[in-house]
């Protein structure tokens, strides 16, 4: 059997696994590796200096660890400040998420909601895409952290209270007609964000995209053969582990590991 290429994953938590799914559903044949940060969770709180620093080391030593062949960084917060940065530390390809502004605003009449970590929203780089592609349609920003635990309980088997999103997505309630999912935590809440916002409102993410760049980058077609590897990693023990790797398991991944670093 032909070697195929490694990807990996990263995000602070289970956020990524979203993007994770939709390049593994085009492309399931490669070897996928996912780390996330958890020792460092959330990230939509982290100061801009630490998250470079971890980031950086992490992704690399992982990089290094494994050979990896093409980098995802599946995190919003996270793109928005260390592709540069990560880039000249490297010398494989390296995929950022950031918000899908870009479609969102051709897509909306009214207005467009971009619901992000506290983080994301108050970038730089978030203002630069909303001033570069969104110049006349108004943009409404949510950033909240409670959303994205909303999304780890999840897959951690724990319900959800459309009670509680309601009262989180309320600033946006009837205003407008797009939302951006501008973490990659959100597509995990997908049907629970769509129910609170109503169906007159399109969610937009960064998804496929994402996958359509991974297999242009490798150049590959899409498949239809089996799996190749699914590892997870952590860098730190996840809380509720047994019922997170139950989730995992139906996601193709062995339990998750523990990789240790000092940063
Ligand atoms: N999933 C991440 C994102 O796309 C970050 C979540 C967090 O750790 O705050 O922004």
């Amino acid at each position: 059997m032909t070697q195929q290429p490694k990807v990996l994953i990263f995000d602070s938590g289970v956020g990524g696994l979203s993007v994770y799914k939709e390049i593994a559903a085009c492309l399931p044949q490669l070897d996928y590796y996912y780390l996330f940060d958890n020792a460092a969770y959330p990230y939509g709180e982290l100061e801009r200096q630490t998250l470079l620093e971890r980031v950086n080391k992490l992704v690399s030593a992982m990089v290094e660890k494994h050979q990896i062949d093409l980098v995802v960084i599946a995190c919003n917060t996270a793109s928005t400040i260390v592709l540069p940065s990560l880039r000249e530390l490297l010398t494989i390809p390296v995929v950022g998420v950031v918000p899908a502004i870009k479609p969102a605003s051709v897509l909306a009449s009214k207005a467009v909601g971009l619901i992000a970590t506290p983080a994301t929203v108050k970038r730089e780089y978030t203002h630069e895409l909303i001033r570069n592609f969104s110049q006349n349609k108004t943009v409404e920003m949510l950033g909240s952290t409670r959303l994205v635990d909303i999304a780890e309980e999840k897959l951690r088997g724990q319900a959800v209270s459309l009670e509680e999103m309601a009262q989180l997505l309320a600033p946006l309630a009837n205003k407008i007609d797009v939302a951006v999912l501008g973490c990659t935590h959100f597509p995990l809440i997908k049907e629970e964000i769509q129910t609170v916002l109503g169906s007159q409102v399109m969610l937009v993410d960064s998804g496929e995209a994402i996958a359509r760049r991974v297999k242009d980058l490798l150049a590959l077609n899409e498949s239809n053969e089996t799996s190749g590897g699914r590892e997870i990693y952590s860098s730190a023990p996840p809380w509720q582990e047994d019922a997170l790797n139950q989730s995992l398991t139906e996601l193709g991944f062995s339990p998750v590991r523990h990789f240790h670093l000092e940063i």
